[in-house]
């Protein structure tokens, strides 16, 4: 298999940032930030931001000095360890279809907004968006054959392997910030578009009040660890491809920030043009499938121009996520065959893979967020049980594990090793080790603690 490495820190920088970047950064961290806070939010999230760099910064490092895949990364600092690598292979195979289906879902938007754009029958055309929303869900078959348009494109991008990635996240993440900021120049130029601001960066400290403060930074946590693609096998087999000379801290610190001003970047994108028409704020699918939609609809035939270029910016964040998860699971079926003195041309590991993957995205397809009249494992949709089981369970316990044997077990000379390789300097090493052994692990399970909460509808806090 042809297991280079990435040939610039640019490209693997873009690559690890396209993989941060998805849905997560548009849906997810804009509205918890309004509804929680502001930007009393905004300061509980910068320091699970420093958290998430202390894991990403392991994450690469256990990576790097491997070469491998996951879980052979995992056995190499200890015999013992490759179950934590089986947590997070199977965070991955569990995470990827449903974000094939999502990818597919930002395309139908795409699609309907240029077909308005060309006055063609297939556009949305003025209609109401609740209803398109609607109709769209109970067309499983459209929604699966959408999917699998866009396992065919991560598929093309992976054949060519880590040049392949690096190549198409180049241009793509630059792309993304652009159409970004002619959003944001449209949304901000709308009158009443200043409400949205307020809404996202007002402070609102009284969210501390009581135990309140354990809430928002459960919340604070899981979105910023979700975020920044951690717990899984992305950072670990993405760090595999870094070069010896790169230094990982640096790298960490700058897809950390990249990360988050494209998440703030995006909620000004969204919520002051959703103030501006006179719209309720929203998270999840609502927000971009009925709420932006409304939206782009209510500006007339502009909005179906501004339309395409939102949900092209949604494609191409998701896309950059998908090769991220895909790769991780060539990389680590690779290497099983490896071990057994196999050899899998990597066109067939690329094409075995997106066939898994594009199996679970057909059954979150046709399961259509629980409207499909599938059965429902534990009373769940599928796409919230395999987000439950992934990002809910063996994400936050993988990383927990990472943080105790990078912390307690390899400890600073391992890592000290790893971040001065090509002569790098390590000037963080003892606030770093301290976050590393105590900090994080007990934010690891606050986090954990909040999932399962939020999950189960406990309310714990
Ligand atoms: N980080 C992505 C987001 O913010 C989601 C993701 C998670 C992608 C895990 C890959 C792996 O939306």
């Amino acid at each position: 298999m042809d297991n280079k490495n990435f040939k610039s820190r640019f490209g693997f920088l873009m690559a690890a940032v396209g993989s941060a970047v998805g849905v997560g950064n548009l849906w997810g961290f804009p509205y918890k930030m309004g509804a929680n806070g502001g930007f009393a939010f905004l300061l509980c999230y910068a320091f699970c931001v420093v958290i998430g760099y202390v894991i990403m910064t392991g994450e690469l490092a256990i990576g790097r000095s491997g070469g491998k895949g996951v879980i052979e990364n995992y056995k190499l600092t200890g015999k013992r360890n490759g179950w934590i690598g089986v947590l997070a292979a199977l965070s991955v195979l569990l995470i990827t279809g449903f974000c094939c289906t999502l990818t597919a879902y930002c395309m139908k938007y795409f699609l309907a907004n240029l077909g308005t754009l060309l006055n063609a029958s297939w556009g949305i055309n003025g209609g109401d968006a609740a209803a398109y929303w609607d109709a769209f869900l109970s067309n499983g078959l459209e929604a699966a054959l959408l999917t699998l348009l866009c396992v065919v494109i991560t598929m093309v991008i992976l054949f060519k392997g880590t040049s392949g990635i690096e190549k198409f996240c180049k241009y793509a993440m630059p792309l993304l910030v652009l159409l970004l900021l002619i959003v944001i120049g449209r949304s901000l130029s709308l009158p009443g578009s200043s409400a949205g601001l307020a809404f996202m960066f007002k402070p609102d400290w009284s969210v501390f009040q009581g135990t309140g403060w354990i809430t928002v930074f459960a919340r604070a946590g899981g979105q910023a660890f979700f975020s920044l693609s951690l717990g899984m096998a992305i950072m670990i087999t993405y760090g595999a491809y870094l070069n010896k000379t790169e230094n990982i801290g640096k790298n960490a610190a700058l897809i950390c920030f990249f990360d988050t001003l494209v998440a703030i970047l995006a909620g000004v994108a969204i919520f002051p043009a959703v103030f501006a028409f006179g719209h309720e704020p929203a998270g999840g699918t609502g927000l971009l499938f009925v709420t932006l939609q409304t939206v782009f609809t209510d500006m007339g035939m502009i909005g179906a121009f501004f339309g395409c270029i939102f949900y092209l910016l949604a494609v191409i964040a998701e896309l950059t996520s998908l090769v991220s998860l895909f790769e991780p699971q060539i990389a680590f079926i690779n290497d099983v065959a490896a071990i057994k003195g196999k050899t899998i041309s990597r066109t067939k590991l690329v094409i075995g893979v997106s066939i898994f993957n594009f199996a679970t995205g057909a059954l979150v397809a046709f399961d259509a967020l629980g409207k499909g009249g599938l059965i429902q494992p534990l009373g769940f949709c599928w796409m919230d049980f395999f987000d439950l089981f992934s990002e809910g369970i063996l994400m936050p316990i993988g990383a927990l594990a990472m943080t105790l044997i990078l912390g307690w077990k390899l400890g600073p000379k391992w890592m000290e090793a790893e971040m001065t390789q090509g002569g790098n300097t390590w000037k963080s090493k003892q606030f770093y080790m301290v976050c590393l052994k105590y900090i994080a692990p007990l934010f690891i399970l606050l986090v954990f603690a909040g999932q399962i909460s939020n999950f189960f509808g406990l309310g714990w806090f």
